[in-house]
């Protein structure tokens, strides 16, 4: 079965074609980003976004098909929500264009999931339930327990914002760029092998890190970089040593609560796996610590990282978990967008 599938709840324009067998084959997968123009805004401007979408989908549909070397899809997927409702709409309105064209019906897909898709695009999922799933990205941060395919219920999220929206606003107030996740954890990383004398002492905190509850916050994280940074002299402000330890503090901070909760749940669910997904899995020291501290606690554990590539924005992993969920296509007239769509309602 073939699958083409097209995401545009955020800044990324992507169409994927799919085949599905006895596993996965991905025919395209191209994804066209909007990052330098939402670059002077420090972070995405919605209508901005929509208009790139309507401009960059026809030609990254063409590409994606040509890639493919097909013409002959089965089953058509779109992401319907969460995300902005002004760029789900351009994604699902070109959709349902091709279904009339094609006569063909759609699986609307959620984004949450299929971010935990994505982690099954090399092979189908087996003996992992129940499962705790950790969505990390600049929309979401949610630890969900995952009981099988479609069963999913959320045990916690974040209050406020999410932990690639806290590295992003971080970015911002030091003037590093955007998206700043990748660009924290570059320096972040630097800090380790060429700060060797550190006379800077920055200590962050760590929001929520003590409750019993597997909820997140993220904004007073940001907050607190705000007052350290403001209450440095410009000299220091302005040194290579404080941007590197205030990146690598931040991002410490923020893999310090999430696994702290994320391996609580695994416990608590006696869960067979853990599962990381969103544009925030793609961080090394993330996916490295959350590796050790799960083969150091929870033996029986296994972690399922999802491949670099496919950790943020992509149609691979709407196509996936389109595949998933195919018993739930439905006709084009039905597809609409739900900006706030929730993968389960919370506990
Ligand atoms: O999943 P995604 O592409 O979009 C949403 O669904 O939000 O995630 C984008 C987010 C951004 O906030 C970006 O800063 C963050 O993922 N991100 C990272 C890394 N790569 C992307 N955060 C930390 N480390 C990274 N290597
Ligand atoms: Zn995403």
């Amino acid at each position: 079965m073939k699958i083409l599938a097209i995401e545009t709840s955020c800044d990324d324009t992507s169409v994927s074609v799919i085949e599905a067998k006895n596993n996965f084959r991905i025919l395209s997968n191209v994804v066209s980003s909007q990052i330098k123009i939402h670059r002077k805004y420090g972070g995405v401007y919605p209508l901005l976004a929509k208009r790139e979408h309507q401009k960059n989908l026809p030609t990254v549909f063409k590409k994606a098909l040509k890639q493919a070397e097909t013409k002959k899809i089965d089953l058509l997927a779109v992401t319907v929500g969460p995300g902005l409702e002004p760029c789900l709409w351009q994604g699902i309105n070109f959709t349902i264009d091709l279904a009339k064209e094609l006569k063909l019906p759609i699986v609307p897909v959620n984004h949450v999931e299929a971010h935990i898709a994505a982690n099954f695009i090399d092979g189908n999922p087996k003996k992992i339930f129940p499962a705790i799933c950790l969505v990390v990205s600049g929309g979401h941060t949610q630890l969900i327990l995952m009981k099988n395919i479609g069963k999913y219920k959320i045990l916690g999220e974040t209050r406020d914002d999410a932990a690639g929206e806290c590295f992003d606003k971080v970015a911002r107030i030091l003037g590093l760029g955007y998206p700043g996740g990748p660009i924290i954890a570059k320096l972040a990383q630097q800090y380790n092998f060429k700060i060797k004398n550190r006379k800077l002492k920055i200590s962050l905190p760590r929001p929520m890190i003590q409750q019993k509850n597997y909820d997140f916050s993220f904004s007073g994280l940001k907050t607190a970089v705000l007052y350290e940074f403001k209450n440095r002299s410009p000299r220091i402000r302005k040194s290579k040593e404080y941007t590197l330890a205030i990146c690598h503090e931040v991002q410490q901070a923020a893999i310090d609560v999430l696994i702290r909760k994320t391996i609580k749940a695994a416990k608590d669910f006696k869960a067979k796996s853990v599962i990381l997904g969103g544009g925030v899995a793609a961080n090394k020291e993330l996916r490295k610590q959350l590796k050790e501290k799960i083969e150091k606690e929870i033996l029986n554990s296994k972690l399922y990282l999802p491949n670099p590539k496919f950790c943020t924005d992509n149609a691979a992993m709407v196509a996936v978990c389109a595949y998933f969920n195919r018993s739930k296509k439905k006709n084009w007239q039905k597809i609409k967008a739900d900006a706030n769509l929730r993968i389960a309602e919370p506990q």
